[in-house]
């Protein structure tokens, strides 16, 4: 079967085929955020009229790159959330209207399905079970994954995300939006123990997270060093992003080993667009590595938000018998 995904939770509208026999067949996507930059965040109402003006012209980049006609598509997956109400609505609209007008199921996906699949995206793919630890802009979430539709969780954060922490520390130290990235550039300048932050519920038994006294802490590092020197020197921001970097990265490879510990299992699955990050990347390979255990990660275009990983999860649903071909009208819950 041949499915169409298509992703518009935030500022990134994707659109993917997928065949369930032979995986990844074509994406295409736009990301918004040049569009968004010059306010420092994502519009909300702005990213819903980007979605409208790309996601047709996105449509047929795809079917042309992958050759295939609108009538060898089996059915329809999108994302029904969580995201932005507007912006979901676009891609939930367009995903509607493009299975009624074909007598196609549509299959609603949760945005971290998608992420949470993603890894299976790439060679070597890893087998079920395993623990997946999920590090976007909205969640950061550690989970038993036995099997498709079968996820267990086992810590979350209880306040930022691990990539809400980059973006906001980068946006306190004026970097550009979005932050992960800037931050991550501009930490490969610095040393990280030339200024030392917390590393919030480290030894805490339980497998949750904590980000935001982080946030604290580097404005409280800001404030007395502007007082002190009238301001920070190229090197001084350099080494506070690094130091902000190893900070959650440190906490992220610590839980993430505890959780392995905790269900047995050798396997660690990254997803999300922080997964893109070069020093956790290395962080855990050395941990799996010392453990006997091995990490596997998305593929790096696919660590944000993209179409393919949407079609995907609707695949391996349809495959695991999890997706319903024959009433969608459960379809129309859109989750915010
Ligand atoms: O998964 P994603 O695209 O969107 C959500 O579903 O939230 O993740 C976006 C997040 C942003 O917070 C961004 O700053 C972060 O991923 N990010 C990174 C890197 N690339 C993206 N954080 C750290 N290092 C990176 N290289
Ligand atoms: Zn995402």
């Amino acid at each position: 079967m041949i499915v169409i995904g298509f992703e518009s939770s935030c500022d990134e509208t994707g659109v993917a085929l997928v065949s369930t026999e032979h995986g990844l067949l074509a994406h295409a996507l736009h990301s918004q955020i040049a569009m968004h930059e010059a306010y420092g965040g994502v519009v909300p109402e702005l990213a819903s009229r980007d979605h409208i003006r790309r996601v047709l012209p996105l449509t047929r980049e795809v079917l042309a790159t992958a050759g295939i006609g609108m009538d060898q598509i089996d059915a329809v997956a999108y994302t029904a959330g969580p995201g932005l109400a507007g912006a979901l609505l676009v891609g939930a609209s367009v995903a509607q209207s493009f299975a009624w007008a074909r007598g196609l199921p549509a299959i609603p996906i949760h945005h971290l399905e998608g992420h949470l699949l993603s890894p299976l995206l790439a060679t070597p793919q890893p087998a079920f079970p395993f623990v997946a630890l999920l590090v976007s802009g909205g969640h950061t979430q550690l989970m038993r994954v036995d099997g498709v539709g079968s996820y267990e969780l086992l810590g979350e954060t209880l306040d930022d995300a691990a990539g809400e922490a980059f973006d906001k520390t980068a946006k306190l130290m004026g970097l550009g939006y979005p932050g992960g990235p800037a931050l991550s550039r501009l930490a490969e300048q610095g040393d990280a123990a030339a200024f030392e932050l917390p590393r919030p519920m480290l030894h805490s038994r339980d497998l949750d997270f904590s980000f935001s006294g982080l946030k604290t802490a580097v404005l409280t590092r800001l404030r007395s060093l502007e007082k002190a020197s009238g301001g920070l020197s190229e090197q001084q921001r350099a080494d506070l992003a690094a130091a902000t970097e190893a900070a959650i990265v440190d906490v992220l490879g610590a839980k993430a080993l505890k959780a392995m510990r905790q269900t047995g299992l050798k396997r660690l699955v990254v997803a999300g667009g922080v997964g893109a990050n070069r020093h956790l990347r290395a962080q855990l390979l050395g941990a799996m590595k010392s453990m006997g255990g091995q990490v596997f990660f998305a593929p790096l275009e696919l660590c944000t938000d993209n179409g393919a990983m949407i079609a995907y999860a609707g695949a391996m649903r349809i495959k695991a018998g999890l997706a319903d071909l024959h009433d969608s009208s459960h379809a129309f819950t859109v989750r915010p």
